[in-house]
């Protein structure tokens, strides 16, 4: 089934590489117009021009292609320049914002906990934690003003889950574990505006921040002794699905979830790194 977004306007933060790229891109081939956010401008410029220039057939029954914005947010940012930033964005289509996607977030480098500085501490919850609920406070009183029924997506991470504890990413996964908490938590308190709150926690996926792993000749192999689904996640279908799904009227009555998109991964115990095929 194909979810038509036609109407609809989706932020999405940290759209200028990763994941969030791909989601926006996804977004806006289902139709939905995107106001694309992150700090690095040229890349959300390229891919503005890349959604432009996506070529529709009418008689294939799919969505016309939305536009695609570009938005200047940094969510690590104090409230007031977020609020701002959200404000100018509200306006650029008609209709306000429907779908926030909170996936803008920072890994961090591998510590030590006991090496770890405050200042990395801080910079990952001020990402991962802080900002999305910044993006929530300044997109969900506009659209508890305009009476939305909108949806918000939370990219975390397995890494805040007990399936998948990274040793040297303390503040990331402490941080990720708060974002769920926040998504699960914004569902029980926006449900009585008809706002919607969902977060996916991802496993492993290619993008700036796990590129290095994925150029390695044996990370394939990795998957097939630790993921049962035998591979590691392609952003797209496996991310974009969902994303599309949680931002249609057909998940209406879909809140308060932590939705994983991992394969499994971990699931067959440390036996399996035993395994020699
Ligand atoms: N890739 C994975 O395997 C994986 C697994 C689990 C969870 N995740 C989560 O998925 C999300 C996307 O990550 P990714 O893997 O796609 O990494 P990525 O390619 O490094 O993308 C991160 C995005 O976040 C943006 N960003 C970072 N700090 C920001 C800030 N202060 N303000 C605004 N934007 C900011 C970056 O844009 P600018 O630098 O241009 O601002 C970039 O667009 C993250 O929340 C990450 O934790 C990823």
């Amino acid at each position: 089934m194909v979810h038509d977004l036609t109407g609809k306007v989706a932020l999405v933060t940290g759209a200028s590489s990763g994941i969030g790229r791909e989601l926006a891109l996804a977004l806006a081939l289902h139709g939905c117009n995107v106001i694309a956010c992150a700090r690095r401008l040229p890349l959300l410029e390229a891919l503005r021009a890349e959604v432009a220039a996506l070529p529709w057939d009418g008689a294939s029954g799919a969505p016309r292609p939305g536009k695609l914005a570009v938005l200047r947010v940094d969510v690590s940012g104090e409230e007031s320049a977020i609020d701002a930033a959200v404000e100018d964005g509200w306006k650029i289509f008609e209709g306000g914002i429907d779908v926030l996607v909170n996936n803008a977030g920072i890994r961090g480098p591998v510590k030590d906990p006991l090496d770890l500085d405050e200042a990395l501490w801080d910079g990952t919850f001020r990402t991962n934690t802080k900002g999305p609920w910044l993006m929530v406070k300044a997109v969900g009183r506009r659209m508890r003003a305009a009476e939305k029924q909108g949806s918000i997506v939370t990219i975390t991470s397995t890494a805040g889950l007990e399936r998948s504890m990274l040793p040297g990413g303390l503040a990331y996964g402490a941080s990720k574990a708060s974002a769920n908490q926040l998504s699960k938590l914004l569902a029980l308190e926006l449900g009585k505006y008809k706002i919607r709150s969902n977060a996916i926690a991802a496993g492993l996926f290619r993008s700036d921040i796990t590129d290095k792993l994925f150029e390695k000749a044996w990370w394939p192999k990795v998957a097939k002794k630790i993921v049962p689904m035998g591979r590691w996640g392609v952003v797209n279908p496996d991310m974009t699905s969902l994303v599309i799904l949680l931002a249609s009227d057909a998940s209406a009555y879909v809140t308060g979830n932590l939705f994983i998109v991992d394969g499994r991964h971990y699931h067959k115990g440390p036996s399996a790194l035993l395994a020699t095929d």
